[in-house]
């Protein structure tokens, strides 16, 4: 960040201090985790009565099967669960487990989907119109030194297109062991898959003897059964991480009984070894429990009402302003686009220059304002915010409207 990183020196309720002692709406919330904000009372009560009795042990504890019924009995598809200690691992897990089950290479994901940092998972994560291919997406390394193994075992799909995923996959079928998708990808545009995308997803996916992998790393924030509860999707496994934790480093991979016995040491067969030191470690186990245990749907549908309270005020403003931008999202979540055009897709949101330059002008208006978003535009709300600090927002957004039309005059 320029012309230097802000360093956190404190947080409390939806609020950011910084060294040099400036207060922030924070509206990144570490990347969607931290959804109850800062010093949540129940958490840290949690954690402090942890701490002083073991903060990591070589045996199991109860903590980690309340936090694994509890998200049980919210995901109905989820009938086990093991824990990781990221999202990235229990992407890693979903993709390995999907192998092992299949004894199939290949795993399908969508075009400029973020899942972490798993070399399969990143494939195509930042493709340009220079080496998308079309019409059919190319697979396209992300990461320096991305072997071809690599992308010759990852098929990407268009979000959104139906025909083209279907035929895809029926193509593909022999090869495919799953098909990873993020039904509310953020760096997509954070616009919701189609219901009749994850259906068709869904069918495909069974014709062709594959499973259906469910990121909901970041979507499990959107209802109190995270987004398969909403698009009644029923994946056969199923990522979660950020705010199962509390705050903590944490994820998890969960699933079908039988798939999810590619892991069971004790059947006789060898399994998919899956360690981790700190996996499913007692204080992001209780942090999570006391956090998710303070999201009930009155909490989802409170979280709802602020989402659409700041994209509405977003959208007014862009109205009023005469400026082509549009606030998207769902629940608490919300992506500013600076375009008019209709965004379905990674290849419609990709950003023109001009694009680009009115975004980062807007997020430094909003951070020269007291508002933190994420670099990429992503903001995250926090059941602490009230009304205030909703209007807070708004304030510190029209003022980067402003901001925009004075340095990027609208062509
Ligand atoms: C959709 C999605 N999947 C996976 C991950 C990886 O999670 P983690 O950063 O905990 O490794 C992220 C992180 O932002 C994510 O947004």
């Amino acid at each position: 960040m320029r012309p230097f990183p802000i360093y956190a020196v404190r947080g409390a309720g939806c609020r950011v201090w910084d060294e040099d002692n400036n207060e922030y709406i924070d509206c990144i919330n570490n990347f969607t985790a931290m959804i109850h904000g800062y010093g949540n009372k129940p958490i840290a009560d949690a954690v402090a009565d942890q701490i002083g009795s073991g903060t990591a042990f070589g045996l199991p504890t109860r903590s980690e099967i309340d936090l694994a019924e509890l998200l049980c009995d919210r995901l109905p598809a989820v009938e086990q669960l093991r824990f990781t200690n990221s999202g990235t691992e229990a992407v890693m897990m979903a993709l390995k487990a999907a192998r092992a089950f299949t004894g199939r290479p290949a795993i399908a994901k969508m075009e400029g989907a973020y899942h972490g940092t798993y070399d399969y998972a990143e494939v195509s994560l930042d493709a340009e119109p220079s080496n998308w291919g079309e019409p059919t997406p190319t697979s396209v390394a992300y990461a320096k030194g991305t072997p071809q193994g690599v992308l010759d075992d990852v098929i990407v799909l268009p979000f959104n297109d139906v025909a083209a995923a279907r035929r895809i996959i029926t193509e593909n079928a022999v090869r495919l062991a799953a098909v990873l998708i993020d039904p509310l990808p953020n760096r997509v545009g954070l616009m919701p898959a189609s219901r009749e995308y994850v259906k068709q997803l869904e069918l495909s996916v069974r014709e062709a003897g594959a499973l259906l992998i469910f990121d909901e790393v970041i979507s499990f924030r959107v209802s109190y059964s995270g987004a398969q509860g909403l698009w009644g999707a029923k994946p056969d496994l199923t990522a979660l991480g950020k705010i199962i934790g509390g705050g903590f480093p944490v994820g998890a991979v969960g699933g079908r009984k039988d798939v999810m016995a590619v892991f069971d040491p004790t059947s006789g067969k060898p399994p998919l070894p899956h360690g981790g030191t700190f996996s499913a470690n007692p204080i992001s186990m209780r942090a999570g429990l006391a956090c998710m245990q303070q999201l009930l749907p009155a909490q989802f549908a409170r979280l709802d009402r602020i989402g659409s309270t700041v994209r509405d005020g977003f959208n007014g403003l862009f109205r009023r302003k005469g400026v082509n931008a549009r606030a998207v999202g769902m629940g608490s979540l919300l992506k500013v686009h600076f375009t008019s055009r209709d965004t379905t897709d990674y290849r419609s949101v990709f950003q023109s220059p001009l694009e680009v330059r009115q975004l980062a002008t807007f997020n430094r208006g909003l951070l020269n304002r007291g508002v933190l978003a994420a670099s990429y535009g992503l903001m995250a709300l926090s059941t602490p915010m009230t009304d205030h600090d909703l209007a807070g927002i708004l304030r510190a957004a029209e003022g980067a409207v402003d901001d925009v039309l004075r340095a990027n005059p609208q062509p």
